[in-house]
Order: C-alpha cells, then structure tokens, then sequence
C-alpha cells in the first residue's frame, strides 16, 4: 500500500483537456460563491492534496487580480507531489508553503484559513479519514470560510449507461493478464478508491462535519482515449479494478483494454473521437 501511495503517477491525468476543463468548470463556480458571500479578497488559502497544484493554478488563473495576493498552502502526503507543486507554482505564487502531511493528521493552526479547496482527493480515504479531514479543515478554517472539493469517484460518476464500457474494459484486462499467463495472487480488501460513495452521503458528511451545505453540483465529462488510459494507470485504480493481481501488470492490462472498451461501448464526438461519460461531483461548504 505504501509503495501505490508513493509512486506518483496523476500528473498525466491532470495534463488533459477533459480534466483541465471540469476543474476550470468547478473552481469558475465556487469563484462565483466566493463573491455571492460577499468575499472581496482572500488572505490565506489551503489546497488539501494538491498533487502537482493544478487547482491553485487554476483558482489564481481564475481569480480576480485584486485577490492574487494570497497566501497559499499546499498539503500533500507525497513528496514528489510538493516537488512538482512547487515548481509549477513558484512563478505565480508569492507566498507558498509546502505542507508534507496527511490530511488527517495536518496541523494547522486553529482558525488560519480563508478558503480550503480539496480536488480530486477525497475518494482515497476512509469514511472515517474523510470525517476526520473535514473536521480538521474545518477547524483550520476561520469562521464563515468556504470549503470546495470534487470528485469523479462517486456512486453517481458511471451512469447506468456507461457501465457496459467498465466491465469489458476488466474482461480484456483479466483475458490479458490470462494470455501472459499472470494469475491473480491474493484477495486484496477493496481500495478506497475502488469504493464508490453517493452523493448524498457527502452531502451527510459536510454536515457532520459542521459546514453548512451551500451548493452541490454535478458536471459530465466526455473522457477520451488518452484520458482513459492515464486514469487507468493510476496504480490504485488499476489495483481496484484488478483486485489480487501485480499491480504493475494491472496497470499494463488496464491500459491496453482501454481502446477495445470504447469501441464497444463509446459515443462519437464531432471530430469522431470516441468517447464515455463520466461525471463529477463538486461541493461547496462554509463554516
Ligand atoms: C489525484 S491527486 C489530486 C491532485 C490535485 N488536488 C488535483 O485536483 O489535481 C490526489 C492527491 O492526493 C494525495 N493524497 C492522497 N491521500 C492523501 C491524504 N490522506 N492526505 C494528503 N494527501 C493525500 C496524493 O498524494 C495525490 O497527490
């Protein structure tokens, strides 16, 4: 588990159109609440799992010149990931912090914190993790701050329709792995990441957590070849769908079915590029 969580593999993902555009959608709209609740600056902002930083670029391209001002930082339990945040973020960020820790167990000082964004991270924790995270952010939050995050990882984010693509996107991957004669080796326990949550229950846990609900929307995203198989080289994701086998192998499988999948299964765009929908969940949360 602590070799999936080290090797750093979202980078390519992140690198896509489709992913660039619905997170552009996702921060354009919690901008917008941003200013509904009266904001006219931002003094310091924490980015929870922020990978290679693609959100805190995305929220400076985004925000008001008069706002660029704000303090930023960065958590990530990955070292390689604050090594790639920094660089990208160096030119556009003044005041930057890097911050090596997991979510859970962050500290922060109580109350510290204007505005919280978490992307495309929550789904790899726990319930009880997220519960603990959210608590935490909230704490680090000043009173009446804003919390964002979304996800793709969500009961929801397969619609019924699609779901024909996944399963014969993991009956290539396993008759691939068959015809190399790779055998799956043990029954893993199911990854978080393989674990899909409703959008209800992150409605619930917010408000467990003691945010006050403020927006919940949901995007879909035409996904792409190229932005398939990124997403299924991400070990955890391969390790989730291809639960007992070398992970590496997984991955390799997982990859390679990718085509035949969407030919099966796939919709054709305007240029004629195949494509399956996926959707994504996006919550926005004040203090
Ligand atoms: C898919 S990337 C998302 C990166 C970025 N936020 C984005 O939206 O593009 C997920 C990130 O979550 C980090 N991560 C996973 N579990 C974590 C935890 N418990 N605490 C902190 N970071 C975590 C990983 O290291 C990775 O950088």
């Amino acid at each position: 588990m602590d070799e999936i969580k080290e090797k750093y593999d979202y980078e390519p993902f992140a690198d896509t159109e489709e992913y660039r555009e619905v997170n552009e959608a996702c921060i354009h709209g919690w901008i917008e609440i941003m200013r509904r609740k009266g904001l006219s600056g931002i003094e310091a902002i924490l980015d929870v799992a922020t990978g290679a930083g693609t959100m805190v670029q995305i929220v400076f391209d985004q925000l008001p010149a008069s706002w660029k001002k704000a303090a930023v930082m960065c958590l990530d339990q990955s070292s390689e990931a604050l090594r790639l945040a920094q660089s990208k973020l160096e030119k556009t960020v003044e005041r930057l912090k890097l911050v090596h820790s997991s979510v859970e167990d962050m500290t922060i000082p109580d109350a510290s914190i204007d505005v919280a964004v978490w992307g495309n991270g929550i789904h790899y924790l726990s319930e009880q993790e997220q519960l603990d995270s959210i608590k935490r952010i909230k704490q680090a939050l000043k009173p009446g701050g804003l919390f964002f995050f979304n996800t793709a990882f969500y009961e929801e984010a397969r619609p019924a329709e699609t779901l024909g693509f996944y399963r014969t996107q993991v009956k290539n991957a396993v008759q691939y792995l068959r015809d190399r004669g790779i055998s799956r080796q043990r029954n893993d326990s199911r990854t978080e990441a393989s674990k899909f949550l409703p959008r209800s229950y992150y409605e619930q846990l917010v408000k467990e957590a003691g945010f006050k609900l403020v927006e919940v929307k949901e995007y879909a995203v035409d996904m792409r070849r190229e932005a398939w198989e990124y997403i299924s080289s991400f070990q955890q994701y391969a390790a989730g769908a291809l639960r007992g086998y070398p992970v590496d192998a997984a991955v390799e499988a997982m990859k390679e079915a990718v085509q035949p999948a969407l030919e099966q299964h796939g919709n054709r765009d305007q240029k004629g590029n195949l494509y399956i929908t996926r959707k994504w969940l996006a919550i926005s949360t004040q203090a």
